[in-house]
């Protein structure tokens, strides 16, 4: 949800800046733009994408700048409100990501004090407040201006007058600052900067840096603290294509190899130090409550079942938002957060709240040093590797391997489920990479869906919540209007929606509901709607029943989601691809959504 950069150095600002963008894009790409100082400050920025105003803008001579990629909250996408945005003089520049709620008040004051705004953005506030409290010193008018707004922000501002510099600070969206030899770099997330460096800053809330090429120096609630620098492990080879059309396929192919790793962490995961899951073990029976927004919710919905089933516990779950807005709460004894990114606002105003009540948080995350990780208690990294494409794939089966994990841990898992679950993990690297090589009745019923501008998807039990996932799959990069719904459901209202135009992919599990949708195809056949069946190998007697079939391998059904949703990721890919549409950046989306 928009991406900030900044560079000092010795290398040009321009190209560094441009690059960094890039890598920033899956959080926001509505325009972009970047302001260099080049003895005063040059401004390039437009409605286009970073690739584009990399290849169409002038050179700009000078070593250090900021740069921002938007994805548009107040004030539509033009180019008036791209950033980075002026003060009246044109003196300071200012990249934010977040939201400054009392900006209607400040501007109508500053309007009345004689400042002409150029945008409609929230954002310009915050280079005018700079510009009336410059004294010579721009920490100082940075910090009595943060004292002067209500809201969350990552900042980085220029001042004309001190090349040498850029001022940074963070409250409620995230920043890193890169550490080099007479360079440094600021950016929202640690994929930019990696092709430069992987000693890293994470900032904290309420933190304000001077950022020099010489060093940085950090205050946290206007009081000077030594950073704390950490060494990142991602690579950078990991956060680029590496010769696939898109990220999205390329994260697909992944999953293979990261639940291959992840089998050692599993079997680590029952060791020595259980931390906060002994409470899944401890008695009386604790209670959890989790709390999760989009596809990390979906993986949330599989947790509670099988903590449900096989651990015995209630469980309760919610959508971080909804819960906010939650007036009467039941106390339970743990909270797990699930969250890729670790930075959706709604998930940590909700954690936020929950540490206010004294209850112990887990968070699942796929983001070292992540915000909602440091409002946690503990944290299981799903270690899925940059996620880059905004549809998420990769970390979500990352998740869901997790969650086994944190099964796996509990004593009152009992022997035969335990080794229903252990043996399964064995095969399924190779299970999944079956279905990422058989992908050829996937890309067809993907060729073929790419004709519908409805379809549903159906599932029960454990796969239910992977309908769910399917037909937001499929929503976001094919823009196909999807539903997904459990099985038992369909006659209770969507069926009126059946039609030969119509299509409804079925999810079957190899458990007691089988019977049951086998009827429910049925009862969709004889409405003239089309059925792509999802089925385990050995189900053949269906081929007859059904329009479609994408037959996944045999498996423990405990683990089928995980190769349901390979298969829904590769459908909704391959229907996105017939349909031409831009797969790693769906309009209107971001990857991180750091605003409520
Ligand atoms: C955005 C992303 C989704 C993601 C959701 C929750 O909508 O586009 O892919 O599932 O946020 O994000 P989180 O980082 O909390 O898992």
């Amino acid at each position: 949800m928009c991406g900030v950069v900044g560079y000092i150095g010795h290398r040009q600002a321009q190209a560094n800046l441009l690059e960094s963008l890039a890598r920033l894009e899956y959080r926001g790409y509505d325009s972009c733009g970047i302001a260099v100082l080049d003895g005063s400050i040059r401004v390039l920025k437009d409605v286009v994408r970073v690739a584009d105003l990399a290849a169409t803008s002038e050179p700009l001579e000078g070593t250090s700048g900021i740069g921002h990629t938007r994805w548009a909250t107040c004030g539509e996408p033009n180019q008036a409100n791209a950033h980075p945005h002026y003060d009246c003089t044109r003196n300071i520049a200012v990249v934010h990501n977040g939201t400054i709620n009392n900006h209607q008040q400040i501007k109508a004051r500053l309007l009345a004090g004689g400042h002409t705004f150029s945008s409609d953005t929230d954002t310009e506030v915050i280079s005018h407040l700079i510009e009336e409290n410059y004294q010579g010193d721009l920490a100082s008018a940075v910090r009595a201006t943060l004292n002067q707004i209500d809201g969350s922000y990552a900042i980085a501002v220029i001042h004309h007058k001190e090349q040498d510099k850029l001022v940074v600070a963070r409250c409620g969206s995230p920043l890193i600052i890169g550490l080099g030899e007479g360079e440094n770099w600021v950016a929202s997330d640690v994929p930019a900067i990696l092709d430069y460096t992987k000693k890293v800053i994470f900032m904290e809330e309420n933190e304000l840096a001077v950022i020099t090429r010489q060093g940085v120096r950090l205050w946290r609630d206007g009081r000077e603290i030594s950073p704390e620098i950490k060494e990142v492990e991602w690579t950078a080879i990991q956060a680029q294509k590496g010769g696939h059309e898109h990220f999205m396929i390329k994260e697909i192919r992944e999953q293979p190899r990261i639940i291959r790793e992840s089998n050692s962490v599993l079997a680590h995961s029952g060791g020595s130090d259980p931390g906060l899951i002994e409470i899944l073990s401890s008695n009386p029976p604790p209670t959890i409550l989790l709390l999760a927004c989009g596809t990390s919710y979906h993986a949330g919905l599989i947790a509670k079942y099988l903590i449900q089933e096989l651990l015995g516990l209630s469980v309760h779950i919610e959508i971080a938002s909804e819960f906010n807005y939650q007036r009467h709460r039941i106390s339970e004894d743990l909270g797990i957060i699930i969250t890729q990114s670790g930075e959706t606002a709604d998930a940590l105003i909700a954690m936020r709240s929950l540490r206010k009540e004294g209850m112990k948080l887990l968070v699942i995350t796929n983001v070292p040093g992540c915000s909602a990780s440091r409002l946690a208690d503990e944290t299981w990294y799903t270690r899925a590797g940059p996620e880059i494409s905004v549809a998420a794939t990769k970390s979500f089966t990352a998740q869901l391997k997790v969650i086994y994990g944190l099964l796996l841990s509990s004593s009152r898992l009992d022997r035969r489920d335990r080794d229903r679950l252990t043996g399964a993990f064995r095969h399924l690297p190779s299970n999944i990479q079956q279905i990422i090589d058989n992908h050829q009745d996937i890309q067809s019923c993907g060729k073929y869906l790419a004709g519908y501008n409805n379809v549903i998807f159906i599932g029960r039990g454990l796969n239910y919540p992977i309908a769910l996932e399917g037909a937001l799959k499929l929503k976001e990069i094919s823009y196909i209007h999807a539903e997904g719904c459990a099985g038992g459901e369909l006659k209770h209202g969507p069926l009126a929606l059946l039609s030969a135009e119509t299509p409804v992919v079925v999810i079957l599990s190899r458990d007691a509901t089988y019977e049951a949708m086998l009827n429910t195809i049925r009862e969709i056949k004889v409405r003239g709607a089309p059925v792509i069946a999802i089925t385990p190998a050995r189900e053949s007697d269906i081929d007859n029943l059904v329009d479609r079939v994408i037959h996944i391998p045999e498996v423990e059904n405990l683990v089928s989601p995980m190769l349901n949703a390979v298969a829904l990721q590769l459908l909704a890919y391959y229907t996105a691809l017939e349909r031409g549409c831009p797969i790693d950046m769906p309009r209107n989306l971001a990857k991180s959504v750091t605003v409520e």
